[in-house]
């Protein structure tokens, strides 16, 4: 099978250096176009990719087109590989926020696979969310899994949830980033250097992550058993909910989950 990566950014690269890391997909069969050719030479040198000429070479070229553009340059990128695409391609799409029938009101009826991964592919932990157009079938979803498992967990969700799994398996990412570097921060303010401070917020957020999936117990009766009575640990749990933590995260959810249902 022929995988053609149209846009080779930041996630395509990713995806494009777990897939051959794995070793499951032979030299060849990896094929891509981007629109400033820096990039794709880039990955020509690193990965092997084979590189093509044009949107409408690579969906040409391949048995499964992945679309890896921006959502508002899907427009230009479909009507130009339109005449080269047919029922027997699939197609693969990792744009936020545009739903499968988006693409087979422009494509026609073809098998469409829409894939939402995350940025921690590149460290090969992504949490890739996947679902089926009408006309894709089981083999088509095998694909995505075999694809996006090299850069991590694949989950099989409804089309309607993807809104909501961009803004917990997606956006969150950034939510932790921001807690990270506000932990690292609190503790350069009280003395320890950076790169330390730093080093020890993400060893934390890694190790509670890991405690919390392995562990049957509740996240709050995990943090409860941290909490001692009159110890320091309940003062900065109480001083983070009295500030709004909580109430803080589920708004910036619900607003992730607002803008992605206005980009359909
Ligand atoms: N980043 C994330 O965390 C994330 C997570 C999940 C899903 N996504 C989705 O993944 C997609 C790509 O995101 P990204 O972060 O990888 O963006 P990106 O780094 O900006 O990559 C997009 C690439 O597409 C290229 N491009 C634009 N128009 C093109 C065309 N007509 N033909 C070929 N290449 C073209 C751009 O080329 P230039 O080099 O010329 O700019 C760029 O390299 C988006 O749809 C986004 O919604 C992203």
């Amino acid at each position: 099978m022929i995988y053609g990566f149209i846009g080779l950014g930041n996630m395509a690269s990713a995806i494009l250096r777990g897939m051959v890391r794995s070793g499951r997909f032979p030299q060849g069969t990896l094929r891509g176009y981007n629109r400033t050719r820096e990039k794709a030479l880039a990955l020509e040198k690193e990965l092997g990719l084979v590189l093509c000429q044009s949107e409408r070479e690579t969906a040409e070229q391949a048995d499964a087109v992945v679309l890896c553009v921006k959502p508002q340059m899907l427009d230009g990128v479909l009507e130009k590989i339109a005449p080269a695409v047919s029922a027997d391609k699939l197609i693969l799409t990792i744009a936020a926020g545009k739903e499968t029938g988006w693409y087979e009101e422009r494509l026609g009826p073809v098998p469409v696979i829409r894939v939402m991964p995350n940025i921690n592919a590149r460290v090969g932990k992504s949490v890739s969310a996947i679902c089926a157009g009408p006309y894709a079938r089981p083999e088509h979803l095998s694909v995505a899994r075999d694809m996006f498992s090299t850069v991590g967990t694949v989950y099989d969700v409804e089309e309607r949830l993807f809104s909501a799994f961009s803004a917990i398996g997606g956006a969150s990412g950034a939510f932790v980033h921001l807690y990270i570097d506000a932990l690292a921060s609190a503790g350069v303010q009280a003395g320890i250097p950076r790169p330390l401070s730093q080093e020890i917020a993400c060893r934390v957020v890694e190790g509670s992550a890991l405690l919390t999936a392995q562990s049957p117990e509740h996240p709050i009766a995990l943090m409860d058993q941290v909490c001692s009575p009159g110890g320091t640990t309940i003062e900065g749990v109480h001083t983070l909910k009295r500030l709004g933590f909580e109430t803080a995260v589920q708004q910036a959810v619900r607003a992730v989950i607002e803008k992605d249902k206005k980009l359909k």
